[in-house]
């Protein structure tokens, strides 16, 4: 039966590779790596560094190919539709790679971004593959170091205060309001610093891009006084790279709700 790793690979920084990503990948015989385009083009290449750094020449065979891209004009409920005809597209893709490209007997890898279990449809695609019938394998989860804990991390604070949840959203939630019940809240996948949304409040921003990675950029103090300084670094920095993660904190003063 054919096997496939989903290796979390951390987010940015090779050292965050764990050991047991690092035994998934040694027991691996290839790896499917998906380009999403030239801008982040990069990221397929620090992840063809791991490989280079941890197994040794000759040892396994890469498979490149394109990831369909997501119509990113879809807004509201076409966004739901657009994200389902995308991953449906990816399963095609990952199906033909699974049956062309591995052996009866070998061990396949995709190699995710952070952790696997966030923000990430790797699981959910290859769950729509195997319900489709046309090609059988069995696969497990290394977990990764996901951008969130990077962040944390980054900033030396933790996510939650004592006894308090915490909430992990996007930025396109965040534009609907800042989430009932919490006062900590992580935003991810957000193209549109929706963070200034909020500027007038008493609020901390814990704001961090590349984290990991040589061009980190690492920016925390009161919402108001941080805001235009991020946007600045920001339009900066995807001027310069043509693309840019970033992830950030927002701790609400629970006295001014
Ligand atoms: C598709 S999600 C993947 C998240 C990933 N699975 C994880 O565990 O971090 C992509 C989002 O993760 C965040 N992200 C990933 N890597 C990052 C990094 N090195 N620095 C800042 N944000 C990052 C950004 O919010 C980006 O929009």
């Amino acid at each position: 039966m054919r096997r496939i790793h989903v290796i979390g690979i951390g987010a940015g920084d090779p050292d965050q590779l764990t050991l047991q990503a690092v035994k998934a990948l040694r027991g691996t015989d290839v790896f499917f790596l998906l380009d999403k385009g030239e801008v982040k083009a990069d990221l397929t290449g620090l992840r063809r560094d791991m490989l280079d750094a941890h197994l040794p020449e000759g040892s396994y065979r890469v498979v490149e190919a394109r990831d369909p891209e997501r119509d990113r004009r879809a807004e509201g409920a076409a966004y739901s539709a657009a994200v389902g005809d995308w991953r449906s597209a990816r399963a095609d893709v990952y199906g033909r790679l699974i049956a062309g490209e591995l052996g009866e007997d070998q061990v396949g890898a995709f190699l995710v971004w952070g952790d696997p279990s966030l923000y990430d449809s790797t699981l959910a695609i290859l769950e729509e593959v195997l319900a489709r019938g046309e090609v059988a394998f069995a696969y497990d989860v290394v977990p990764g170091i996901s951008s969130v804990s990077a962040l944390a991390s980054r900033h030396r604070t933790g996510l939650n205060r004592v006894g308090r949840p915490i909430r992990i959203t996007t930025g396109r939630r965040l534009a609907e309001g800042f989430p009932q019940g919490v006062d900590d809240v992580v935003v991810m996948l957000d193209a549109h610093q929706t963070f200034r949304q909020y500027a007038d409040q008493d609020i901390d921003i814990y704001w961090g891009a590349y984290i990991g990675t040589p061009d980190e950029i690492l920016v925390s103090g009161p919402l108001a006084e941080a805001a235009p300084r991020i946007a600045a670094l920001r339009a900066e920095a995807r001027e310069r790279k043509g693309w840019i993660m970033d992830t950030y904190l927002l701790r609400r003063n629970p006295g001014n709700r």
